[in-house]
């Protein structure tokens, strides 16, 4: 998949490499970079392109998914993309779905093409993955975006420690050769790739987080901190970022910010997968 997105970034592909394969979009979250991302994405491989808006689906008013799921494909519907707040939702989709359905982020569990994005920022940076020392810093507890990225960042052969207070980052996600650490600033002079996450506010039992400053004096990547890191360190975001939270301004400075070419990524890796989906897969030989 990598490949084939380095492939598409370096040479745009023909607009028709889904020409007649009707793709809808099913967010039901809000999404900024996501949402835009698969639009373009798809709307540079050909697809024809339905919207459906948070809200304006039957699911609100009762009709379950297996039927959304068969009056899509009756319409000829190939690919569902779908966000949703429920962990697990785009899998109890595909269970009723004849098409593809692509997940573009299920509640805290899993946000796999936003882990690919990552991944080809970072194989861009250093070459290969294998190797790479890379830490994610803070909400983990609640991060698809980090549940996802040390499933694709172990399976590469990274070097993975994760990095925040107890409450988002429980000693228990310590395995299979994964690191946790407390201590930031003894972590950053060791990293090659700096990870910040977001707060997942909307996600956060009540007492869960100690305080925000006290989260900030930890865990804020600052102009002091970011003076620890290696020389070649790169800092990513998956966006969206909580100035004055988990960064000073003093990041967007710094020259190893990547926050731009990991969104810029995105659209590649979105019209890789949806290419993959239709052209290269059937369902039942490969159902990634
Ligand atoms: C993330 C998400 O929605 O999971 N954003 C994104 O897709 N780029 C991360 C977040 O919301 O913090």
């Amino acid at each position: 998949m990598l490949a084939r997105a380095t492939r598409f970034a370096a040479t745009p592909p023909p607009r028709d490499l889904l020409r007649d394969v009707c793709v809808v979009n099913l967010f039901f979250e809000a999404s900024t970079r996501t949402y835009t991302s698969f639009a373009l994405a798809e709307q540079r491989v050909g697809a024809d392109i339905v919207a459906l808006p948070p809200g304006s689906s039957s699911l609100g008013k009762g009709e379950t998914i297996a039927d959304t799921a068969l009056t899509l494909a009756a319409m000829g519907v190939r690919v569902i993309v779908t966000r949703h707040p429920e962990s697990g939702f785009p899998y109890r989709l595909a269970e009723s779905f004849e098409g593809h359905v692509i997940n573009a982020g299920d509640g805290r569990h899993a946000h796999p093409t936003q882990a690919l994005l990552d991944l080809l920022t970072l194989q861009k940076e250093f070459g290969e993955i294998a190797g790479v020392r890379v830490a994610l810093v803070g909400d983990i507890l609640h991060s698809r975006v980090a549940r996802s990225n040390v499933i694709g960042l172990r399976a590469l052969g990274a070097d993975i420690t994760l990095v925040g207070p107890q409450t988002l980052l429980p000693d228990a996600m310590a395995r299979d050769g994964v690191r946790i650490a407390r201590d930031l600033d003894a972590v950053l002079p060791h990293v090659d790739a700096l990870m910040l996450l977001r707060i997942q506010h909307e996600r956060i039992a009540p007492g869960v987080l100690p305080s925000l400053d006290d989260y900030a004096r930890n865990y804020r990547l600052d102009a002091r901190r970011l003076a620890l890191l290696g020389r070649n360190a790169i800092v990513m975001h998956p966006g969206p970022y909580a100035r004055g939270i988990e960064l000073t301004e003093d990041v967007f400075a710094y020259p190893g910010w990547r926050y731009a070419q990991q969104v810029a990524h995105g659209v590649f890796v979105r019209m890789a997968v949806l290419d993959f989906l239709v052209n290269a897969s059937t369902r039942d030989a490969n159902p990634a």
